[in-house]
Order: C-alpha cells, then sequence, then structure tokens
C-alpha cells in the first residue's frame, strides 16, 4: 500500500455532500488520469461515498480524509478505504487505523510531531496546512534533519495548479494534496467535464 502511495503525485482532496455524485467524481478523476481520492469526513456523506467509489470502481485507491476519531476510522476502513489522512496527529488514532490494515498519514507542522509521527511507524506525513506554515521553504528546512529517515512528506493546503511544482520538486515530496481538483461548486454543478479537465492538467504539470 505505502509503494502504490508513493507513486502517485496528486492527491485530490474531496468533500461530497451528496453520495450520489461519487461514482460520477471518481470516473471524471479517473477520466482525467487520476486513480486516487481521498474522501473528507467532513460531510454526512463521506462513509457512504466511500462505499460507493469502492463498489463501483474497485481498482481505484480509496482513501478517508480528516479521520479525527477512532470511530471515523472504523467507518473509514469499513466502507473500502484503504489509506487515511488528517490535520493533525492524534496517536490513538493513528494505531487504531494501522491495526486495522490501513496506511496512516497524520498532519504536522512541527519537528516534534514529525518525530512521533516517526515513533508510530509513519513513512509519509502530511505537512499541513503546508502554504500557511511556511510552504516549500519549511519542508526543506524539515527535510534536512528527517529526510535520512527515509521520510517523506504529502502537503496540502493552500496548493494549486500553479504552485504544486514548488512542491513536488522537492524530493522529500512525494505528493501534494489539494481540494482545487474538484471543488465543492463543481462537484454541486456536476460538472465532470471541468473535473477531468484539471487532472489532466495537474498530471500534465507533474510530468514537467
Ligand atoms: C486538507 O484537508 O488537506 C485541506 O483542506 C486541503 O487544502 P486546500 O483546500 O487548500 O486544497
Amino acid at each position: 500500500m505505502l509503494e502504490e502511495l508513493l507513486k502517485r503525485r496528486i492527491i485530490p482532496v474531496i468533500v461530497i455532500e451528496d453520495a450520489a455524485d461519487a461514482e460520477p467524481l471518481a470516473e471524471a478523476l479517473l477520466k482525467g488520469g487520476i486513480d486516487i481520492i481521498e474522501v473528507t469526513f467532513r460531510t454526512a456523506a463521506a462513509e457512504a461515498a466511500i462505499g460507493r467509489i469502492a463498489k463501483a470502481f474497485p481498482d481505484m485507491m480509496l482513501g478517508a480524509g480528516t479521520v479525527l476519531t477512532t470511530e471515523q476510522a472504523d467507518r473509514a476502513l469499513g466502507a473500502g478505504a484503504r489509506f487515511g489522512f488528517a490535520p493533525g496527529l492524534n496517536a490513538k488514532v493513528v494505531k487504531h487505523f494501522q491495526d486495522a490494515g490501513g496506511l496512516f498519514m497524520p498532519g504536522v507542522m512541527t519537528p516534534s510531531e514529525i518525530e512521533q509521527g516517526l515513533e508510530l511507524g509513519c513513512k509519509v506525513l502530511k505537512f499541513f496546512p503546508a502554504a500557511q506554515a511556511g510552504g516549500p521553504a519549511m519542508i526543506k528546512a524539515l527535510a534536512g534533519p528527517y529526510a535520512s529517515q527515509g521520510l517523506k512528506f504529502s502537503p496540502t493546503g493552500g496548493i494549486t495548479l500553479d504552485n504544486m511544482m514548488d512542491y513536488l520538486s522537492l524530493p522529500v515530496v512525494s505528493a501534494i494534496g489539494g481540494s482545487w481538483l474538484a471543488t465543492k461548486k463543481q462537484i454541486a454543478d456536476k460538472d465532470w467535464t471541468a473535473i477531468t479537465n484539471q487532472a489532466k492538467a495537474a498530471l500534465a504539470r507533474a510530468a514537467g
């Protein structure tokens, strides 16, 4: 799972209000070449949306975001998520997710949090909120002491098509995440073409 995750460079962070949008949204991303999705537990529809994507697109790399409690972790995994992200580091949630066989990326912003993540066996940590916490310069500074531990960062927060390469060009960054790849408005408007085009544009940018 970790190896598979490390192959992906762009992770759409999704907020789904209506679970019925889950399949067309996943399809739009797949059409654009993105086969990974993080469905955030910020709405009541998250669990059902994960379940629907797992059923319709079993090959998609499916994960949950904003996993704040062990109860949400259970619901995410039960619905078919194979990885999880959180904005912060809650050791109880990390261990719970890992014990159930999932790959978890807690969020960090400081050296102390990074060390907690390493102690919990996390090889990839979410750096959040990336832009506000110092952006690529901060990640570069943090890579100094920690990149030799084999650690990778997956930053999110304030990343767009225009600044994504500032992050992705750092060797310590395995992937970037962002909600711009499928905005709430585009999902509400069922503008699947725009989402496909954004996915294509982001992959083209990542490929150089
Ligand atoms: C996240 O949880 O990763 C962020 O909300 C994504 O940040 P963005 O909306 O600035 O892309």
